[in-house]
């Protein structure tokens, strides 16, 4: 087998030993399998994500994984296991899980293979980051990845449209409540790659932000990225302190679709008025503003709706249509 292909089994294998040991270990099913279920997580819904434990050991995983056959060279390649010299026996090394004692998500490719993990803490010790995830490798790259498109793909296509969220258990809650074309970012800023798989399947993103604002001006940036590809973009906000997780958990099926109709708005209306208005009377930021905005206008391809979006920005933002029109001009040079 090639490397890569060793680096699969060996992550397909640690799948599988995680969720072994949240339903099959009695430590596992107290701590790990339970932990699922307070955050209401169905059995049927642990099974279909393949959610799993890493026992707290130090090195318990590795030490099934070297039993079984699977070489130190593949733990460590993935990131499954850590291997560190021992100070204390020079020339020998130590070998740790990396995952101990963290609840798993498997990462799956479009095709379901799977790729890494995110692995959350159960206590909410704020000296440790509350996920850990798989590091880079041959197999695993985060920036072409989509927590949940292998379970999200045909829905995406049916419904033509693709909510995308920020965390793992957003996109496994929404499933739960019967939503299935939603994917997560998995907390990075998002890439032209991860775009370009959603395009392949839908021209249409809806952009779910977590109610806690911190994120939300950057977050606004990466949405240039789906303009640039083409793609037609609304955004919705939760309720402060709520997310697509909370959100979907505490509500019917009936009610989070018509939250979703309600208050998903269209990218570049939502990015005007909620920057103007963070702008208020400031002459400075409202400029600022403005050009922002032409900015994110400029990253559409089609000059037809490059045209409607001006129309419409200069009356929310109180603009002549003729500035908005020269600073698009603007902008086209420096582009080129
Ligand atoms: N994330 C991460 N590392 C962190 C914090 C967050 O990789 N230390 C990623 C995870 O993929 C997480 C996503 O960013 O799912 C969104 O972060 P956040 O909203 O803080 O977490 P939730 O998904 O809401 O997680 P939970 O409900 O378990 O607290
Ligand atoms: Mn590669
Ligand atoms: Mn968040
Ligand atoms: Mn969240
Ligand atoms: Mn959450």
């Amino acid at each position: 087998a090639s490397e890569r292909e060793s680096m699969y089994l060996v992550s397909e294998f640690a799948q599988k030993h995680f969720s072994e040991m949240a339903w099959e270990t009695e430590l596992g099913k107290a701590i790990g399998l339970s932990y699922f279920k307070e955050r209401g997580f169905t059995e049927e819904t642990i099974k279909k994500f393949k959610l799993g434990y890493c026992l707290d050991k130090w090195d318990g995983f590795t030490l099934a994984a070297l039993d079984k056959g699977y070489k130190l060279k593949y733990l460590e390649k993935t990131g499954l296991t850590i291997v560190k010299e021992d100070t204390q026996n020079p020339g020998n090394s130590k070998k740790f899980d990396r995952f101990k004692g963290r609840v798993m998500f498997p990462i799956h490719s479009m095709s379901g293979r799977v790729l890494g993990f995110g692995g959350r803490i159960l206590s909410n010790d704020k000296k440790a980051a509350k996920y850990l995830n798989s590091p880079e490798s041959d197999i695993y790259h985060k920036s072409k990845v989509l927590y949940g498109i292998y379970y999200a793909k045909q829905a995406i296509a049916k419904e033509d449209n693709c909510y995308l969220v920020e965390g793992y258990t957003d996109v496994i809650q929404f499933h739960q409540r019967g939503i299935h074309n939603v994917v997560a970012s998995s907390g990075t800023a998002l890439t032209p790659e991860q775009i370009r798989l959603v395009n392949r399947l839908t021209k249409n993103i809806t952009v779910l932000f977590d109610g806690d604002a911190a994120g939300l001006r950057a977050s606004l940036r990466g949405i240039d990225l789906i303009l640039e590809q083409g793609m037609n973009v609304k955004v919705c906000t939760f309720p402060e302190g709520e997310d697509p997780d909370s959100f979907s958990k505490n509500n019917s099926y009936e009610e989070v679709v018509a939250y979703l109709k309600d208050n998903s708005q269209d990218f570049i209306q939502f990015k005007a008025s909620h920057l103007m208005k963070e702008a208020d009377n400031d002459p400075i930021k409202r400029a600022d503003t403005v050009r922002d905005i032409i900015n994110s206008i400029s990253k559409i391809p089609d000059r037809i709706k490059k045209e409607i979006y001006i129309q419409e920005c200069a009356q929310i933002m109180n603009v002549s249509e003729a500035v908005l029109f020269n600073t698009l001009a603007q902008i086209g040079k420096k582009d080129q």
